[in-house]
């Protein structure tokens, strides 16, 4: 089964993701993950996106259709894959169908992560991960169980993206209206969209998601 997360940021798409993986051997595929470890690596592509992320704007639609092309050529990715950030563009959507139909797969659901875009800079502002595992955590929704330790790995380092602050928040939410929520009426046209209350709590939302993917 392949899915897509939608949903401006800190709509709560990681979390979901993370969870879906950890608990149905989904694969998560993230590209602002992929961009983040691309960036670490100093890759060419990493070099070239490095100052777009830092300021809230979209990666260009060439680079990020290479990127997700190649890691659906991973073996891993044919068990089922939850695109977690892609697509954010129209051109970035119709070339994930002729991506998967090259590879004679489907994708068979779009949920969309619905938010009070007030609440989610707190929420985005409050985020931070393992250095280890990328667990994910929140300074108020989400502590590790044991203060400061990675309830995943048992890690004691932590990291914050340096795009989560309220000013690049706010760009990165415009970009999001402007140029990814204008995509969900191509797969409405589908029939392929389901709407989940995101402001509900961690476990609610993961409940209902999993009521949508059980329904096939
Ligand atoms: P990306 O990494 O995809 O960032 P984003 O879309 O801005 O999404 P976030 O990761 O911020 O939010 P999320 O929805 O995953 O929220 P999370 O679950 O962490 O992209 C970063 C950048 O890369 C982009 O700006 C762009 O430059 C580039 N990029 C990536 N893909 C691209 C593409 N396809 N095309 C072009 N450019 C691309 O949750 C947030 C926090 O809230 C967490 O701390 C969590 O614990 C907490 N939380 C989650 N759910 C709940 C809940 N229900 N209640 C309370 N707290 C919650």
């Amino acid at each position: 089964m392949n899915i897509i997360l939608l949903g401006p940021p800190g709509a709560g798409k990681g979390t979901q993701a993370q969870r879906l993986q950890a608990e149905r051997g989904m694969v998560q595929l993230s590209t602002g993950d992929m961009l983040r470890a691309a960036i670490k690596a100093e890759t060419p592509v990493g070099v070239k996106v490095k100052s777009v992320l830092a300021a809230g704007e979209l990666v260009s639609d060439d680079i990020m259709v290479d990127l997700i092309g190649e890691r659906l050529d991973q073996p891993d990715t044919e068990q089922g894959v939850i695109f977690d950030g892609y697509p954010r563009t129209q051109l970035q959507a119709e070339a994930l169908d002729r991506l998967l139909a090259e590879r004679g797969r489907e994708l068979n659901h779009v949920i969309e992560l619905e938010v009070d875009e007030e609440a989610l800079v707190e929420r985005i502002v409050g985020r931070f991960s393992c250095g280890n595992c990328g667990a994910g955590y929140h300074d108020v929704f989400k502590l590790p169980k044991v203060e400061g330790v990675c309830d995943v790995c048992g890690a004691s380092d932590f990291k914050r993206r340096p795009d989560d602050n309220a000013e690049t928040v706010r760009t990165r939410m415009a970009a999001y209206r402007a140029k990814t929520a204008p995509i969900l009426p191509f797969y409405e046209a589908r029939g392929m969209v389901s709407r989940i209350d995101g402001m509900a709590s961690m476990d609610t939302v993961y409940d209902e998601l999993t009521a949508i993917l059980d329904r096939d």
